[in-house]
């Protein structure tokens, strides 16, 4: 954990236009910078950086935010790490906080492992490129099979070599532990004697997203059918199959720079294709998708293309997990390789071009992929056709959002030659026994609940608010605006003190809104607008109010880059002139805006429940009811009133 001093102090240190130009070509512009956005494509520049508030803004995509939250976005970092990373950048040293001797305990296994697995890579590598048999065999191979020195480097390929436990007698002499190298599988123990688990065979490190090595493969260099084609590690702390991409690391900014992620199975697979120039590759390692996997992927892009072999163990590998995919919201799509081809021997036996123009001309939307291949299987037998339809819708209604949902319904009714709407009553039976399921009823007595239920119902996810700005939402936001650029300035207000002498206070800006709307007992509704409020009504409270620099740098996503926002966009104090007002003071025009603010944002909550009553008032024909409905719309009337009147004051004054 980073201290808070710490933290702080990176803040404080990263400049946005140093850490900013390391990525992104910055000219001159006014007192700020601008740029071409690295997080949408553009020609013409809209990104923003404005040194005086550490800030960035792209005013065509909408990304904003401090030093933090750009490495964040453009390393696909989490806070912790972008922190490290700018610590690291301007040589700030990391004091941690100090652990509890179990996290102590786990946390230096775990660098220990790390360390372990970095060794070794090392030595692997340095075997195979500098040895005799290293290069003669390992070198040898991966030579043989196309992949060339670059290439090789980059993934860190190795050999252990075939002599029993050269690795580990290594590995001991220079102070590592046995049991830890048992443990992390690069030893093994057979009737007390230790042996390299991956001698003879050539090895593939796995990277987890940040480049640490986690794990190896090892693979056999003969067809021996007695021995394992691979050696795997086994699960550790630092190495959970289910939770890794092979080429994560190596692909995680061309997929988000290509908004795509493909999907192939193998390490030679990954290796070919990165070697061919296309990056955003990664391999589930033979094992069908995880969750955990697409969540992965999911952080750098919605669209995946699986590319698998083109022989039928392909394509069935290819349905498998598919399911999963879909339900976590992504578009997939699957291109299907020549059927002598794997993604490997395809990019290596054709030029660049070929591999491209394939790839494009054959990505086909999953689930038209899928009806149409089971089709072909079922013929003309009537009852598996029943299958395929059931099965094709089962796919369909895992799919979360609805519009999609109605689209492939539409699709699937063409070539399946079945009616839309029976289609569409077969995906709602499933989703009505989910519905159920998960309210905890039972799910195949489905009559009960109405059309638009589960019309809507979306799967695993979150119902998305509908989007009509709240009445009040921009005026809340002018107050926000003025809290963040103004709130800490203060002004004279006058007033009487307790002898009811005329005084003047020194009020900060923050107060006067604040405490103007707590006393009236009015609160903002957007969310992030609220933790904005707070934070400066406790600072009122302690006495220590918060800068615009703390928001900008909150770890709260949304706070942080509401902040930034309201930054960026020059706050525009009102057109006094306009008004024919003489403007004596900076103070004055400070004073009139905040006070306009606090007025609007009143006349449209007052707006808001009158609005109201005006709909209860039609809806009753009580008598009664009826009146005192009137009177407080009388009452609210009055209000507002005396609002436009004060409006009318403080712009005329
Ligand atoms: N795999 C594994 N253990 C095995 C077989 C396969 O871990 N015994 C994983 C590896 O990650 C491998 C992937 O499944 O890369 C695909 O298997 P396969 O196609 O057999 O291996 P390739 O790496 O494509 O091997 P090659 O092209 O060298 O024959
Ligand atoms: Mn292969």
């Amino acid at each position: 954990m980073i201290p808070r001093e710490t933290i702080n102090q990176i803040m404080e240190t990263a400049r946005i236009e140093d850490v900013v130009s390391e990525f992104v070509t910055l000219k001159k512009r006014g007192s700020n910078l601008i740029g071409v956005c690295p997080f949408h494509k553009e020609k013409t520049p809209s990104f923003n950086v404005n040194p005086a508030r550490n800030i960035f803004k792209c005013f065509g995509c909408g990304k904003a935010g401090d030093s933090v939250r750009f490495i964040m976005e453009h390393e696909h970092y989490s806070f912790q790490e972008a922190l490290r990373y700018l610590a690291k950048k301007y040589g700030i040293k990391i004091e941690e906080r100090e652990q509890t001797p179990e996290e102590l305990m786990a946390q230096n296994e775990r660098e220990r492992m790390f360390n372990i697995n970095s060794f070794a890579q090392n030595y692997f590598s340095d075997i195979m490129m500098t040895s005799d048999e290293g290069q003669s065999v390992g070198l040898a191979y991966f030579h043989e099979r196309g992949f060339r020195d670059a290439i090789i480097n980059k993934f860190q390929l190795g050999y252990c070599p075939n002599s029993g436990s050269a690795f580990t007698d290594y590995a001991t002499k220079n102070g590592y532990d046995k049991d830890l190298l048992i443990k992390v599988g690069l030893t093994g123990s057979y009737e007390n004697r230790l042996y390299d688990r991956y001698q003879g065979r050539v090895i593939f490190p796995i990277h987890n997203l940040t480049g640490k090595v986690i794990g190896f493969g090892g693979r056999i260099l003969t067809s021996e059918k007695t021995k394992a084609k691979y050696v795997n590690s086994p699960e550790s702390e630092i190495y959970n199959k289910s939770q890794t991409l092979y080429g994560i690391f190596f692909a995680k900014n061309e997929i988000s720079r290509l908004d795509n992620c493909i999907l192939v199975e193998g390490y030679a697979d990954v290796l070919s294709m990165h070697q061919a120039g296309i990056e955003n590759v990664v391999a589930s390692s033979g094992t069908s998708l995880t969750t955990e996997q697409i969540r992965m992927i999911s952080r750098y892009t919605k669209n995946v293309t699986i590319l698998y072999d083109g022989d039928a163990a392909g394509i069935h590998a290819a349905l498998r997990g598919t399911n999963m995919i879909l339900e976590e919201g992504m578009n997939v799509r699957i291109v299907v390789l020549p059927p002598e081809d794997d993604p490997d021997s395809f990019v290596q036996n054709n030029p660049i071009e070929v591999v491209t123009k394939y790839l494009a001309d054959n990505a086909k939307d999953f689930i038209g992929f899928k009806t149409n291949l089971l089709l072909k299987d079922a013929k003309n037998d009537p009852i598996k056709r029943a299958t395929v339809i059931k099965d094709i819708v089962e796919t369909i209604s895992v799919i979360p959002d609805p519009i999609y949902r109605a689209t492939y319904i539409k699709e699937c009714s063409r070539t399946l030659e079945m009616p839309e709407q029976t289609l569409t009553n077969e995906v709602n039976k499933i989703l009505r026994a989910k519905y159920r399921k998960q309210l905890g009823l039972d799910p195949k007595q489905d009559s009960q609940l109405s059309y638009q239920e589960y019309q809507t119902y979306q799967p695993q996810q979150q119902i998305e608010p509908k989007d009509t700005t709240p009445i009040g939402f921009f005026q809340e936001q002018e107050l926000v605006k003025l809290l963040l650029t103004h709130g800490n300035e203060t002004i004279e207000i006058e007033g009487k003190d307790e002898n009811d002498n005329d005084v003047v206070y020194n009020t900060p800006i923050a107060s006067l809104i604040i405490d103007d709307l707590k006393n009236d007992g009015l609160l903002f509704r957007d969310e992030t607008h609220k933790k904005i409020f707070d934070a400066y009504d406790r600072g009122l409270d302690t006495g220590i109010l918060p800068t615009a620099q703390d928001f900008t740098s909150s770890e709260d996503q949304d706070v942080a880059v509401l902040a930034a926002n309201l930054l960026s966009t020059q706050y525009k104090l009102d057109d006094w002139q306009r008004h024919r007002i003489v403007v004596k003071t900076e103070d004055d025009v400070l004073k009139k805006t905040v006070l306009t603010s606090i007025l609007r944002f009143k006349d449209m909550v007052i707006e808001d429940r009158r609005a109201e009553i005006t709909k209860e008032l039609q809806s009753t024909t009580d008598l009664d009811d009826q009146l005192i409905l009137l009177q407080k719309k009388k009452k609210l009337d009055d209000i507002r009133t005396r609002i436009n009147r004060d409006l009318g004051i403080v712009i005329t004054k």
